[in-house]
């Protein structure tokens, strides 16, 4: 009996190990292709005339392109997002 519960318990923090480390580090990439396709593609990250200039530009849009498309991001995603994107893409500093 006392193995098999701490096998449930190795199990357990195992189960929620991995999850924090998931939560910890969201795929800014992954939540772009997924989340963000709806209204405009990657083609609007280099148009020549783009209305971002700012690392805060890039962030402030990101929220306001999240909220619009009816999406709860937590800050971590959000983060992970414009950093996908500057390093993809803006390349600010
Ligand atoms: C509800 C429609 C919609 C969705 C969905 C959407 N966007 Fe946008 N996005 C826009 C519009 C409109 C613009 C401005 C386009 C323009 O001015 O021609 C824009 C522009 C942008 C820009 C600025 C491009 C530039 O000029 O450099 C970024 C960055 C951006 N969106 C990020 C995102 C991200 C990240 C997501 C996913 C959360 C997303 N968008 C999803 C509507 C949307």
């Amino acid at each position: 009996m006392k193995r098999a519960s701490a096998l449930v318990v190795a199990i357990v923090l195992l189960v929620l190990g991995s999850q924090t480390t998931l939560a910890d580090q969201p795929d800014g990439k992954a939540l772009v292709e997924k989340d963000c396709q709806g209204c405009h593609d990657d083609r609007v990250y280099t148009r020549p005339n783009r209305i971002i200039h700012s690392l805060k530009d890039l962030e402030n849009r990101v929220r306001f392109c999240e909220t619009r498309n009816g999406k709860e991001w937590s800050e971590a995603q959000i983060e992970a997002v414009v950093q996908y994107l500057n390093r993809a893409y803006y390349r600010f500093r």
